[in-house]
């Protein structure tokens, strides 16, 4: 089969299209034929050493995909050859061979059915950003109707944080740089957009919300724009810290957390055990049926292209990036 093949950990330029022997299922595994696979940013951190799983080399990249099974080694599972199926979390990608292949091999208990109703396009590319942005919802228990704030709300994770936040109830606010996007993601549930290199933004977010202050903060980006998100935190306001895509923070002050008794908790959706993954998954499917919300597909490249399409991924999104196998 033809798969990008990295060479080494530390040299994201090693990938390379290439053949590859086709992989057999081991026990409880089925082989997916792909139609489509999706990037994530820890694909490339994973590639360049900035991430925890230190995968042997040569590996394949890629956690998301869809596509059709046509082998598989085990029984009592519900699945069986010629069914579509794309991956729930797990390691695909990560500790084993991943999806920017023409097959993969996957652990049955990680396959998810496409949701009804979805295309394989949106189904492609679903679960690992909106069960991220779930868990970030959903760490600090029982949250009332609230005001949320997302930075990097036009992402995989923001646009998700933006339609999960809106079928919750609660009234989300975005930051973009992008101001081309606002008026979309506004579409799809966010109730303002700002520009978070706009030095006026967190006056024009008090203008908004009035003397209301942000309940949830789900952070992105981390850099120099923390400090920013921390300073319109209300009392009692929690921070789920997702991702740091500006870096680490500069000069955080642990006394802006003080008075207010701010919190801050990581997300990390690796974390979940395979079932709180499938039930995870079962309450985003029916959060997105709720307001009939679908992930957003910001652009297909060919497989060839799939540098190309990192660069895209690199260059800021509006929604997903995939690219198409078969
Ligand atoms: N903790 C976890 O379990 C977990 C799971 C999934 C993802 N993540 C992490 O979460 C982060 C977001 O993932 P994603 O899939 O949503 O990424 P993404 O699809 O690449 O989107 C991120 C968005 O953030 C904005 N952005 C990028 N760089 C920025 C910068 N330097 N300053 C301000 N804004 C910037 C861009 O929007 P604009 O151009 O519109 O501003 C971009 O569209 C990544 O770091 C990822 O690795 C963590």
């Amino acid at each position: 089969m033809k798969a990008w093949l990295l060479d080494k950990i530390g040299d994201f330029d090693s990938m390379h299209l290439t053949d590859v022997p086709d992989p057999t299922p081991g026990e409880g595994e089925a082989i997916l034929e792909l139609d489509y696979a999706a990037l994530n940013p820890a694909d490339k951190y994973l590639a360049i050493g900035q991430y925890p799983a230190k995968p042997r080399t040569p590996h394949i990249l890629g956690r998301d995909g869809i596509g059709t099974i046509v082998q598989i080694h085990g029984s009592d599972h519900g699945w069986k050859v010629a069914d579509r199926a794309a991956i729930l979390r797990g390691d695909v990608g990560v500790s084993r061979w991943g999806t920017f292949a023409q097959r993969v091999s996957v652990p049955i208990e990680n396959l998810i059915r496409i949701p009804k109703g979805w295309t394989d396009q949106q189904a492609s590319c679903a679960s690992l950003v909106y069960m991220t942005s779930y868990q970030a919802y959903t760490t600090w228990g029982e949250l009332p109707p609230s005001l949320v704030l997302v930075t990097g709300a036009s992402g995989g994770v923001g646009v998700a944080s933006i339609q999960l936040g809106d079928a919750m109830g609660h009234r989300v606010i975005g930051l973009s740089r992008d101001q081309k996007k606002w008026d979309e993601l506004i579409e799809h549930g966010a109730d303002a957009i700002f520009d978070p290199n706009d030095k006026e933004w967190r006056k024009k977010l008090k203008e908004r919300v009035g003397e209301k202050k942000v309940d949830l903060a789900i952070d992105n980006i981390g850099g120099s724009l923390f400090n920013d998100v921390l300073a319109v935190m209300g009392n009692h306001g929690k921070i789920s810290c997702v991702g740091r895509l500006a870096g680490p923070v500069p000069e955080f002050n642990t006394a802006s957390l003080f008075f207010r008794r701010l919190k801050i908790g990581g997300v990390a959706v690796g974390e979940y055990t395979n079932d709180e993954a499938h039930a995870a998954w079962d309450a985003v499917v029916n959060l997105l049926n709720k307001t009939g919300e679908r992930p957003l597909i910001d652009q297909v490249f060919a497989f060839e292209e799939l540098p190309k399409a990192f660069e895209r991924l690199a260059h800021g999104p509006l929604g997903k990036v995939l690219v198409k196998i078969k």
